[in-house]
C-alpha cells in the first residue's frame, strides 16, 4: 500500500483514528427515538492528513479498489455516489456550520470491512473529522462531531441512518458498551460482562443496496406513527401492543419489533449490570427472532449462523448486528472459549452456506 510521502511528496501533519462498532442489542431503534447498546471493536479507520494552502482536497483510500487519489475543490462538493461522498459530505457540512477549513491531502486506511454491519462509514467520517479538528484547531466536541457525522449521511450521502453509529465511533470504547438514549442523546458506559468473550463473526455476505431497504423500514415506522397518532415509536410501550396489532401488515410487525426491542435493551442493561449472562443470552436470541420475523432485515445465511451458534453449549446468545440484509453476527461466549467456538461455527457455516465467513472478534 502506498504511504503518505509517496502519494503526496511530504509527511502528514496529523494522524487520527476511529473504531468500528458492534451493536450488542437495540436494532432499528435509534431513528425511532429508542435505546441502543453498541461497543467499539478493534477494527478502525485511520486518517493521515496534511493541510494545503489552497482550497483543493486530495484524498486516497486504501479501503477500495482501485485505490487512487481523488480530488475536488472545497465549496464545490458534488455527490459521486461512492466513498468520496463521505469525505465531501464532511467538508460540506462542516463549512455550513461555520468551521473554517482549508484544502488538505489525506490518506485513509481501514480495517473495518465494508458492508459488514460494523459501521465502516461512521468510522470514516469520525476519523476524518478528528483529523480535521486537530489540523485546523476546530471547536468541535465529540457529541457535535457525531451529530455532524449523521448529517453527512442523511443530507449528503442520502442514507437516512440514525445517530447510533457516529455516536459509537466518537464516544464508545472497547470493554464497555455505550447505553444510549437516541432521543435525549444521554448515555452511560456499561462494562461488558466479565464472564463472557465478545464474538463477532462476519457472514461473508456484504449488504448491497441496503440503503433502499433501510429507508423503506424507516418510512414504515413513520407510517405506523401517523396511524397511531404518536410522534415516534418511542412514545409507545408494551401496553400499546394490542393497539399495534390492529395496524395493517406489515406496519403492525415493524412497530412491534421496535417497541419490544426497546424493552430488550433495558433488560439487557440490567442483566449486564448484574453480570447475569444467563438472562442476557436469551435476549440476544429474542432480538434476532424479532429482526427476522417482524422487521424482516435478516437473510437465510445469517439465520443459519445464529442457529449454529445456538447449538453450541458455550454460547450464551447470538444475533444479527447492524442494519441487516447481510453483515455480521454478534455472540457472547463463555470466557476463554470465544475464538475457538467462533472458528468451529465459521467452519460449519462455510460448509453449509458456501460463503466465506471471518472471525473478526476476538481479534487474533
Ligand atoms: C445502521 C444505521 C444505524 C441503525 C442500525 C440499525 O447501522 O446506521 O443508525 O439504525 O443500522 O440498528
Amino acid at each position: 500500500m502506498k504511504d503518505f510521502v509517496t502519494l503526496f511528496g511530504r509527511a502528514p501533519a496529523v494522524l487520527a483514528r476511529a473504531p468500528g462498532r458492534v451493536n450488542l442489542i437495540g436494532e432499528h431503534t435509534d431513528y425511532n427515538g429508542g435505546y441502543v447498546l453498541p461497543t467499539a471493536i478493534p477494527q478502525h479507520t485511520e486518517v493521515e492528513l496534511a493541510p494545503r494552502s489552497d482550497s483543493k482536497v486530495s484524498v486516497w483510500s486504501g479501503a477500495v479498489t482501485p485505490a487512487r487519489v481523488r480530488t475536488y475543490e472545497l465549496g464545490a462538493e458534488i455527490p459521486t455516489r461512492d466513498w468520496l461522498d463521505y469525505v465531501q459530505g464532511v467538508t460540506r457540512i462542516l463549512a455550513s456550520e461555520g468551521h473554517p477549513l482549508k484544502g488538505f491531502d489525506a490518506r485513509i486506511v481501514s480495517s473495518v470491512p465494508l458492508g459488514s454491519g460494523l459501521s465502516s462509514s461512521a468510522s470514516l467520517t469520525v476519523s476524518l473529522m478528528r483529523a480535521l479538528r486537530s489540523a485546523f484547531a476546530l471547536q468541535l466536541d465529540d457529541l457535535t462531531l457525531a451529530q455532524i457525522g449523521q448529517r453527512v449521511e442523511n443530507e449528503f450521502v442520502g442514507a437516512r441512518v440514525g445517530i447510533m453509529d457516529p455516536m459509537a465511533a466518537s464516544l464508545a470504547d472497547e470493554g464497555t458498551a455505550l447505553f444510549l438514549d437516541a432521543r435525549s442523546l444521554q448515555y452511560q458506559r456499561v462494562p461488558l460482562p466479565k464472564g463472557a468473550d465478545l464474538v463477532v463473526l462476519h457472514s461473508g455476505v456484504v449488504h448491497r443496496h441496503a440503503a433502499g431497504d433501510y429507508n423503506t423500514r424507516r418510512r414504515e415506522c413513520e407510517q405506523a406513527c401517523t396511524l397511531l397518532g404518536v410522534r415516534q415509536l418511542r412514545d409507545l410501550s408494551s401496553s400499546d401492543l394490542p393497539r399495534i396489532s390492529q395496524l395493517p401488515e406489515p406496519l403492525n410487525r415493524r412497530a412491534r419489533h421496535v417497541v419490544t426491542e426497546d424493552d430488550r435493551v433495558l433488560a439487557a442493561v440490567e442483566a449486564m449490570r448484574a453480570d447475569d449472562l444467563v438472562r442476557l443470552g436469551p435476549l440476544f436470541y429474542a432480538s434476532h427472532a424479532s429482526m427476522r420475523d417482524d422487521y424482516e432485515v435478516s437473510i437465510p445465511e445469517i439465520d443459519l449462523m445464529v442457529e449454529l451458534a445456538r447449538a453450541e453449549p458455550t454460547i450464551y446468545g447470538a444475533r444479527l448486528t447492524g442494519g441487516g440484509f447481510g453483515g455480521s453476527v454478534v455472540m457472547l461466549a463463555h470466557a476463554g472459549t470465544g475464538y475457538r467456538t467462533a472458528e468451529r461455527i465459521a467452519q460449519l457455516y462455510a460448509e453449509r452456506s458456501g460463503c466465506s465467513p471471518r472471525v473478526l472478534v476476538p481479534a487474533q
